[in-house]
């Protein structure tokens, strides 16, 4: 392979105009798009001085690309993945991989070679806040964590959004609404931290405040072998939104709000206070401790500078995508619960939810 890699961008809409501005403004270094894709020729007029395709098979087998960055609505990133990989490209995709668990599946095992490099585009993981939190948490420092509360709900849409793109809010096209288009790097974030939960019991909302026929709220309450709980609630409907996360664990509690990590340190942890103090109503004594966090990261830009480097250096991505599977299992297994009305034991059976996502397309009487 040369010294630079040659890009190729699969789906031309919203997200794609920002890939394609850093990638074009140079700001990701030994790469250029050399080629972009949309099945909508009038998304190609700009692009006139690279090459231009209507067909993703046609870019994948032309030659002028090393790897593609998948940006497509969502159903699509698995045929086009599955194709890039199977033609020896390296493969970016947006999130989330694939829209349901049993399609993720098929996609990661079309990944056989590992000289690939196949990553998700789960930006939020740089944010300086959320690094921190992963350090952490990995560091030993919380010691167990007890319970995780995570209000996510500043993804408010408006109507126009969901009808900008014919995909958006359907079944058929989205295959879900806020845990599949707005939710998916949160709930990368919460697996990324705290792994997968064992139990899942969800109330979604289905265009409770949109006209839409997925959901745009939800409240799902998880549960881990460890006994300890989470909760996160999320929605597009609300303004102005809020993104607290509370954890509550054996070191004491961390909030992150607003850009702010605040984490106040129990000098015993809790069970062992608990276990051992002299009286009934008292506390132990604490520490407040400052941990700067500066307010950067979170740029697509950085991920894909991350997966060229990965390409060239063979140094870690920011999220393989082989990982991006937990984010959809999570956002599927919600869905279950709430439509079953039961509480779902993971791992989910991908066959299943696949199931009942093809009987609410097939059933769907839903227009715009
Ligand atoms: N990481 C992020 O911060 C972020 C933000 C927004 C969207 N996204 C993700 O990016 C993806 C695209 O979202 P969007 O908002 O840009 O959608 P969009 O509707 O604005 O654009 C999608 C484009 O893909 C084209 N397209 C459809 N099918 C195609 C196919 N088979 N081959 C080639 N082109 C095809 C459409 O014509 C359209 O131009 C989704 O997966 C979404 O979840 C990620």
């Amino acid at each position: 392979m040369s010294k630079s890699v040659r890009f190729g961008l699969i789906g031309l809409g919203l997200i794609s105009n920002r890939h394609a501005s850093y990638l074009r403004a140079g700001d990701v270094k030994r790469c250029e798009l050399t080629a972009v894709c949309d099945v909508d020729p009038t998304r190609l007029e700009k692009y006139s001085d690279i090459k231009t395709f209507t067909s993703s098979e046609d870019l994948i087998r032309s030659g002028e690309v090393d790897a593609v960055l998948i940006a497509t609505p969502h159903y699509a990133h698995t045929a086009i993945g599955i194709d890039a990989l199977e033609n020896g490209l390296h493969v970016l995709i947006e999130k989330p991989i694939s829209v349901h668990k049993a399609d993720c599946e098929r996609l990661i095992a079309a990944h056989k070679n590992p000289k690939q490099i196949f990553g998700v585009m789960y930006n939020l993981r740089t944010v300086d806040c959320w690094k921190k939190m992963k350090q952490l948490i990995d560091s030993g420092e919380l010691g167990e964590i007890m319970r995780i509360n995570w209000i996510c709900t500043n993804w408010f849409r408006t109507e126009e959004y969901y009808a900008s793109g014919g995909w958006r809010g359907t079944w058929a096209g989205e295959g879900g609404g806020v845990l599949m288009n707005q939710c998916p790097h949160y709930l990368d974030l919460w697996q990324y931290f705290f792994g997968m939960p064992s139990k899942v019991r969800a109330f979604c909302g289905f265009g409770v405040r949109h006209n839409i026929e997925v959901e745009d709220e939800v409240t799902a309450y998880m549960e881990y072998p460890n006994k300890a709980t989470g909760v996160l609630i999320t929605s597009t409907g609300e303004f102005p939104g809020t993104n607290r996360l509370e954890v509550a664990c054996e070191r004491g509690k961390v909030v992150i709000e607003d850009g702010s990590l605040k984490f106040t340190r129990n000098e015993i942890e809790t069970t062992k206070f608990s276990r051992t103090a002299e009286g009934g109503i008292v506390f132990p004594p604490v520490w407040n401790v400052d941990i700067p966090v500066s307010g950067k990261g979170g740029l697509h830009s950085e991920v894909t500078q991350k997966f060229v480097d990965a390409i060239l250096d063979s140094t870690p991505l920011v999220a393989d995508a082989e990982e991006g599977i937990k984010s959809v299992e999570l956002a599927n297994a919600m869905l279950y619960s709430s439509l079953t009305d039961s509480t779902v034991t993971l791992p989910l059976d991908s066959q299943v939810f696949e199931k009942e996502l093809k009987r609410l397309i097939a059933e769907s009487k839903f227009k715009r």
